[in-house]
């Protein structure tokens, strides 16, 4: 398909916008960002109205404010609703980035800033496809669209998932669209038809009432920190299973079919270990590396501290140890049910000498996304129409956790139209968004549209 005169005439413009917005440090996690957030929604207010929204207004939460925007085509049309989140990950640390992080560039045809891709590039393009459809002479929008744009999904939805609980008759729909994921590569288009869920736990191991002197004490006590490390690589096998029981349970197994179709992604180990610098990938025994990243369960440590980390030699054992320890989970495990799992076994291997103590962070649910559904169509053929490809459906490592909220409290399902790359460094220093993929979704968006209103009718 010809790339619109309108796209190719205003791309600059387009690009100049988005820097503007992700000038703007709207980091969630941290307090001190809090007046960022605000001016980061206010931003993307005003530019939804400008492009054509009809309705738009800041709903206050608890938290972040939820930015919503209607535009309504006809009470004909079919509603979809447009998720995205305009808070950032912490930049943190600043000294690995090349250019700052919140000085947005463009180099070597990619956006580098922290937001350009995770997520306010990709809900930008939104902002940019309603324009192009609603620009003076433009076709207009085929659907009614819905935008609601959350300030807190980096920290957990908490508040979104109370905003949705209560505005179900406003937040009424047809399907929901998301572009907060990626695609395989920019000549292997894909949609993704899964999200893993999330349980995640910070753990506080404590040995002495004080920190000790390694030679007068050490030998006669359990070191916190050799404690926690035990009970860490404790956690999985030589398999590189996870060991806690009852993990697996309730893992949905895929059919050998499941699997070879997921298989068909094209995909090089040789690459993967290169792009990541890595001698060998490693994981869990009888399973390929994309399965390892989507089908499958997982356990990490986050971080883990505790004892000196200072310049030079302390001898000295520590009172205490700390690690952040997350799971991600598939389909049909739970949030609730794995956090009680590992608060229970976590607690239960402390060797004699330490206690330990498991406190729950926020948590997400699993999700699959239909393939056989109007929607999910609608947004192949757009990626045909756009790349010139057929896209093929691969199962997502990342969580959204609203997502699963979207289909238990509205009853809706999600079709997940993302454009970023896995190499774009998300929630890493140097996080960039290409321009390709950029204009690409502003492009895709529209068709989406037309072809979702196309197949409704
Ligand atoms: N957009 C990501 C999730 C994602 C990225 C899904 C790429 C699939 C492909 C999202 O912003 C994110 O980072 N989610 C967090 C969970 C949240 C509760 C902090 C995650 O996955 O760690
Ligand atoms: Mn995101
Ligand atoms: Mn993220």
């Amino acid at each position: 398909m010809a790339i619109p005169a309108y796209l190719t005439q205003h791309q600059n413009r387009f690009l100049e916008e988005l820097l503007d917005w992700l000038r703007i440090p709207s980091v969630s996690a941290d307090p001190k960002f809090h007046g960022d957030v605000l001016r980061a929604a206010d931003f993307i207010k005003d530019k939804l109205l400008e492009a054509g929204a009809t309705l738009v207004e800041i709903c206050p939460t608890a938290g972040n404010p939820i930015v919503y925007g209607e535009y309504m085509a006809g009470p004909d049309r079919p509603t979809v609703l447009v998720y995205g989140h305009y808070d950032v990950q912490p930049a943190d640390p600043y000294e690995l980035w090349t250019s700052p992080p919140f000085e947005p560039v463009i180099k070597d045809e990619k956006i580098y800033a922290r937001g350009a891709c995770d997520d306010k590039g990709q809900v930008y393009m939104h902002v940019k496809a309603l324009e192009m459809m609603l620009r003076d002479g433009g076709l207009g929008a085929p659907c009614n669209i819905k935008f609601m744009f959350e300030g807190e999904e980096e920290i957990g939805s908490d508040n979104l998932g109370i905003f949705v609980k209560a505005n179900k008759e406003k937040l009424k729909a047809d399907v929901i669209l998301i572009s907060d994921t990626g695609i395989l590569a920019n000549d292997v288009p894909s949609i993704e038809v899964g999200l893993r869920g999330l349980s995640y736990h910070e753990v506080e191991v404590t040995g002495p009432n004080r920190d000790l002197h390694s030679g007068l004490y050490g030998g006669a006590v359990m070191n916190p920190i050799n404690a926690l490390c035990d009970m860490i690589s404790s956690l999985h096998d030589e398999n590189r299973h996870i060991t806690i029981p009852g993990f697996y349970d309730n893992v949905a197994e895929l059919s050998a079919a499941e699997r070879a179709e997921l298989g068909q992604a094209p995909f090089s180990e040789d690459e993967f270990e290169q792009s990541i610098g890595l001698p060998a990938a490693v994981g869990e025994a009888g399973y390929t590396t994309p399965e390892r990243t989507s089908i499958r369960p997982t356990l990490d440590v986050n971080g883990i501290w505790g004892g000196y980390i200072g310049e030079g030699a302390k001898t000295v054992i520590a009172s205490k140890a700390y690690a952040k320890i997350s799971m991600r989970l598939v389909p049909n495990q739970t949030s609730d049910e794995i956090t009680a799992l590992f608060q229970k076994h976590f607690e239960s291997i402390a060797p004699a000498g330490v206690t330990v103590k498991v406190t729950p962070h926020h948590g997400g649910e699993p999700v699959v996304t239909p393939t056989d559904s109007v929607a999910y169509r609608a947004a192949a053929k757009a990626l045909e129409t756009t790349f010139g490809k057929k896209p093929v459906p691969t199962r997502g490592g990342g969580s959204i956790p609203i997502v699963a909220m979207f289909k238990s409290e509205l009853g809706l399902d999600s079709v997940l139209l993302g454009f970023g790359l896995d190499s774009d460094a998300i929630h890493s220093p140097n996080e960039h968004f290409g321009v390709f993929n950029f204009l690409k979704g502003i492009e895709t968006i529209p068709e989406f549209y037309r072809e979702y209103a196309a197949a409704s009718n």
